[in-house]
């Protein structure tokens, strides 16, 4: 049985259904209001971010001033859009929500800046999507609150520069080597990386939510959805859901053994790899010898766009040690191996040593 959970899923019709994609995809629909952090206490981890951000924007709020743009980068679920939400509580501002794919021309940036009231944090997710004439226009909107528009065609154009209020600029991004190095040296409030969360912070807020949905869930059951989330809190909180639902329709008690069954069933392993996180490895290892094999290989290999391997599979992959990133390619580890029950070649425990 224990091996069954980690290798066998072959069978399972949802076997391609629960991709990190469609984590990511209803991701924010997961993480709705309800369990979302009211305030920086209520937010468990990233406690290097938080004290700096603390800092900030108490500096700021005693130069009654707002605080500086800030950019926050790293694997989705982490909590970005959340810190933004906080800063917007902590400030007593308001927020206005944006994302990068959907601000295509100069005329929707400048709608949305001139938009915006004194005082006011304009949040762009996935801001790498932006394009290159919008961010251009970004430029100076960050650096001396104003933009400078174009009117008209030809010889008749003329430029009008306009004065924006003040106003604070919170990015997000999954691909921080994707932002420009001119937008990145704008973020002048700092920019932050999150990191993956710890299996114990991953139970605190498994327990917090379980508290706020109202459910009645052991330790050991809150215990073992940690282990399968990732280290990744918007995961943590669908698969507490995916284990309510469980429960409910089979009328059984939130037990360690539930949350077992409940998460076999959507192919979430030991580990909380996913049907695609265990193709990555296992295509790596049975079609090109365990590497090193690129992207761009894999991707084709498995029908997967390398994007979404490379934002959504890969940085939990690497933070388990199943997978490294050399030069040449990625590779499977001998932990990698071992998690699907297969050998380590011989031969490469003395060149990958
Ligand atoms: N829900 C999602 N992320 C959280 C965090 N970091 N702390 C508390 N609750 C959360």
């Amino acid at each position: 049985m224990t091996q069954d959970f980690n290798t066998n899923f072959s069978n399972n019709p949802l076997n391609t259904t629960i991709t990190d994609e469609v984590l990511e995809k209803i991701g924010d629909k997961v993480l709705d209001q309800e369990l979302r952090p009211g305030n920086f206490e209520e937010y468990i981890g990233q406690e290097q971010i938080k004290n700096n951000l603390k800092i900030l924007l108490t500096a700021a709020k005693e130069r009654n001033h707002p605080p500086e743009h800030l950019l926050f980068y790293g694997p989705p679920g982490l909590g970005k859009t959340t810190l933004a939400h906080l800063i917007a509580k902590e400030t007593g501002s308001q927020i206005k929500i944006t994302s990068g794919p959907v601000i295509e021309r100069v005329g929707d940036l400048a709608s949305v800046l001139t938009n915006l009231s004194p005082g006011d944090i304009l949040f762009i997710d996935e801001i790498h999507r932006l394009n290159k004439t919008v961010e251009e226009v970004l430029y100076p909107a960050m650096e001396s609150g104003q933009i400078d528009i174009i009117i008209g065609k030809g010889p008749s154009a003329r430029t009008i520069q306009l004065d924006l209020p003040p106003f604070t600029l919170i990015s997000a991004t999954t691909r921080v080597a994707m932002v420009s190095s001119p937008l990145r040296s704008r973020f002048s409030g700092g920019v932050f990386r999150l990191e993956f969360y710890t299996e114990s912070e991953i139970s605190k807020i498994v327990s917090r939510s379980a508290n706020i949905l109202n459910l009645n869930i052991d330790n050991g059951a809150i215990d073992e959805i940690a282990k399968r989330s990732r280290s990744t809190p918007r995961t943590a909180n669908y698969l507490l859901k995916r284990c309510r639902d469980y429960s409910q329709v089979l009328k059984k008690q939130l037990t360690k053994e539930v949350v077992e069954e409940a998460l076999s069933l959507l192919s979430i392993d030991r580990r909380g790899l996913t049907a695609m996180d265990r193709s990555i490895l296992s295509t790596i290892i049975e079609k090109y010898d365990g590497g090193p094999v690129g992207l761009g290989t894999i991707s084709a290999s498995l029908s997967e766009d390398e994007a979404t391997i490379e934002e959504f599979s890969e940085p939990y992959l690497i933070q388990l040690g199943f997978i490294e990133r050399t030069p040449r390619g990625r590779v499977v580890t001998a932990q990698g191996y071992a998690h699907l029950g297969i050998d380590y070649p011989a031969e490469r425990q003395i060149k990958f040593a």
